[in-house]
């Protein structure tokens, strides 16, 4: 039996917590700063450092109390070294080194994409879909490998095949904007508050996804065949493109047409990112015989992704839970239990790596 701290404070939430087992979450806090950074519309460095700075030390108190355990119980402390956002990554890892090294704990620095990816390690039985299937399991299903797992958040997308624990190869990624990105940038041009996935989601749901026609970015080779890379900045850019010339007078961030057919972009521009994701994320599974399809990160909570990829999988689809999609320390937690058992160790000398790949 393992109990893990984990810290993650990679980008804008300054999370901690206790896992026991790589499965069994003690404690999960996340302190979000969203709406610090919402009245900018994105993410501010700095102010996300100052915030970091200011919560850490009560967030680990927290996670630890409800935990109900002290530091004398915990076997080793896992920390996102990175890819991240500088200021934000050094006050996690400073943090989990001074504990490790009052305390003369293990200390683990995890890979952020790979906490996400083992937030399905967190996530319940009924967390696993077959398509056809009227309800999600009721008994855990072990994970078997290989599995295709797609990552998208706001800074990332990545198609990843995993081969076994820590055992990653990258088979493609996004050319410009992460989905999440494109997500809040089209929220924006539509006047909806950010984060601009969630308002997005929302406004599609009384919205025809067939209203316009949006680019699919396939991204085919030469010889016509897809890679596995993704390319969201055209489609943002056709999203402009048609409300400049639904209305000539339109510019983001101004006053918006009354009549302006939010629900129509909405749900149209959301249905062209979800085709290709699923596109790409189905034809990796059927070419590497993967067993299990996961999606996760932030975007990974979007319902409209979540049924198409589960309807057109062929194989079961895991998604984490909505809490466990968006940054926190259990899946970093998770990760570092792993890790852990295979015997990994960091010395208190190692630096923030503000982009490491994952494979
Ligand atoms: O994983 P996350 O919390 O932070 C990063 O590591 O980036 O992801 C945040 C991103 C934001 O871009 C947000 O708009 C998007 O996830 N997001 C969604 C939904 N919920 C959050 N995108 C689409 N549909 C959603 N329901
Ligand atoms: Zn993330």
């Amino acid at each position: 039996m393992t109990t893990i701290l984990g810290i993650e404070t990679s980008c804008d939430e300054t999370a901690a917590a206790v896992v026991a087992d790589g499965q069994t979450i003690r404690s999960n806090i996340v302190a979000s700063q969203v709406d610090i950074h919402a009245q900018y519309g994105g993410i501010f460095p700095e102010i996300a450092s100052r915030a970091h700075i200011e919560r850490i030390y009560p967030v680990v108190d927290q996670a630890l109390k409800q935990a109900e355990i002290t530091l004398d119980s915990v076997d080793a402390i896992a920390v996102t070294r990175g890819p991240g956002l500088p200021g934000s990554l050094v006050v996690g890892v400073n943090t989990a080194k001074g504990l490790a090294l009052g305390r003369g704990l293990p200390l683990l620095a995890i890979n952020h994409l790979e906490g996400h990816v083992y937030s399905l390690w967190l996530a319940g039985p009924e967390f696993r879909f077959v398509a056809g299937e009227s309800a999600p399991g009721e008994e855990w299903v072990p994970i078997e490998f290989p599995v295709v797992v797609l990552i998208v958040s706001g800074g990332h997308t990545e198609l990843i095949l995993m081969t076994g624990h820590g055992e990653y190869r990258r088979l493609g990624g996004t050319l410009d904007d992460a989905a999440g990105e494109a997500f809040d940038k089209v929220g924006r041009l539509l006047g909806l508050p950010y984060p601009g996935g969630p308002s997005i989601q929302k406004a599609a749901e009384n919205g025809d996804a067939a209203a316009f026609d949006f680019p699919r970015a396939w991204l085919r080779s030469n010889q016509g065949e897809q890679n596995y890379n993704f390319s969201f900045s055209g489609l943002k850019t056709a999203v402009l493109r048609t409300l400049q010339r639904l209305y000539p007078d339109y510019r983001p961030d101004a006053d918006l047409p009354p009549d302006l057919p939010v629900a129509d972009l909405a749900a149209s521009f959301q249905a062209a990112v979800v085709e290709v994701l699923v596109g790409k994320t189905v034809r990796a599974a059927r070419e590497f015989d993967a067993k299990e399809i996961f999606i996760a990160g932030g975007v990974s909570a979007n319902t409209a992704l979540r049924a198409t990829m589960i309807a057109q999988a062929g194989v079961p689809v895991r998604v984490p839970p909505l809490h466990l999609c968006t940054d926190n320390a259990a899946m970093i937690a998770a990760a570092g239990h792993f890790r852990y058992l295979a015997g990994q160790r960091d010395s208190l000398d190692f630096d923030v790596l503000p982009t490491w790949p994952l494979a």
